[in-house]
């Protein structure tokens, strides 16, 4: 295997306190990844007078994959060209309860699901604008029963769901569910849409998913409407094995997944693309703990896992999970979002220790 490159983006806040040990702890594995740390936010702004400078483009163009931390905004043109420039769409975001985490439920045992968010469009084109545009449209509400640009005045945002990006990140949740399955877990994709209102929109959405569906025997599929989803995910989230939906469900529902195992804290991300992925906590910059050496940087670590399985560190990878399980299981060494008095530099040693 050839020296891998990875590009990475601290990001702001409290989130470069999780992302440095992280790289650190990787280095004690004398994996020879070569870390690359290309100016973005401010540093790119004092140094080139943009925020995204070409050297950091460059930079991820060059690299093998991108460790992203969180962004306040700062950094956000560098996630943006993360996502839509290196068209990484399908975003994994694992929920996996181990024993140690704080979980509000009485009954996490088993919790063990994947929400994969559709990365690229659905309410994230960013393409908003006054409602008098929609008037050459003469575009009509179905429930309104009037056209739309009458109804103002107001605003509008497009919602965007194209065969193309609705297939490959179905098949991708397909794919991961079979991988999933050879190692004992069910074999189930479930869709969260809310096809009965928007009709064409997500209803395109569960049509491609029924589609693939039917190339996949081996792999349960089941569709459910996105507000019956949020209860099953929260009442019974065992049910659950790999859950795919548009854009704006997964990002808020991934938010939830993850106060479901323990915290924000714990839950890290892996946007994949066919040639290209980079790996980010779900979390944000925590503002309110920066600078206090607190923050708990387990979805940073897992995300870095991740992220490792994905350049083919595949054993390393196991190693730091195994690290961290142990590190919860004994319940000593804990951040304080999980009831314990560690700090983040306490916590990473303990990991450390145990790999
Ligand atoms: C996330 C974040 C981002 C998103 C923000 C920072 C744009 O909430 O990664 O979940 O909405 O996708
Ligand atoms: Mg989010």
């Amino acid at each position: 295997m050839g020296k891998k490159r990875v590009v990475v983006i601290e990001g702001e806040d409290a989130s470069p306190e999780a992302v440095q040990p992280t790289v650190a702890l990787i280095d004690k594995l004398n994996l020879g990844i070569e870390w690359v740390r290309p100016p973005v936010g401010d540093a790119g702004i004092s140094l080139h007078g943009s925020a995204f400078p070409e050297e950091a483009r460059e930079a991820i163009d060059e690299s093998d994959a991108t460790l992203f931390g969180a962004t306040s905004g700062k950094s956000a043109p560098a996630l943006f060209y993360l996502r839509w420039g290196k068209s990484t769409y399908a975003n994994l975001r694992p929920s996996r309860w181990i024993p140690g985490y704080k979980s509000p439920l009485a009954k996490p045992e088993g919790i063990d699901f994947v929400i994969v968010r559709e990365n690229l469009e659905d309410l994230y084109l960013m393409a908003e604008g006054d409602l008098e545009e929609l008037r050459p449209l003469g575009l009509t509400s179905l429930t309104a029963r009037r056209p739309v640009a009458d109804m103002g005045p107001g605003r509008f945002a497009l919602k965007v769901i194209t065969e193309r990006g609705a297939e490959q990140v179905v098949r991708f949740s397909f794919e991961l569910a079979r991988r999933r399955k050879a190692k004992g877990r069910p074999g189930k994709v479930t869709t969260a849409t809310k096809h009965n209102m928007l009709r064409q929109s997500d209803g395109l959405f569960l049509e491609v998913a029924q589609k693939v569906a039917a190339s996949y025997p081996d792999i349960t599929f089941e569709s459910l409407i996105v507000d019956n989803f949020a209860h099953i995910m929260t009442s019974a989230p065992q049910k659950l094995d790999v859950a795919v939906m548009p854009n704006l469900y997964g990002d808020i529902l991934s938010d939830g997944a993850a106060g479901l195992i323990g915290g924000l804290g714990l839950a890290p991300s892996g946007c994949y693309g066919d040639s290209y992925a980079y790996f980010e906590s779900a979390h944000g910059t925590a503002p309110d703990i920066a600078g206090q050496n607190m923050i708990n940087p387990t979805a940073t670590l897992l995300s870095a896992v991740m992220m490792l399985d994905y350049l083919g560190f595949v054993e390393e990878a196991a190693r730091i999970e195994k690290a961290i399980e142990l590190v919860y299981a004994g319940g000593r060494v804990l951040t304080r979002d999980q009831g314990g008095t560690a700090s983040t530099t306490e916590f990473c040693e303990a990991i450390a220790e145990n790999l």
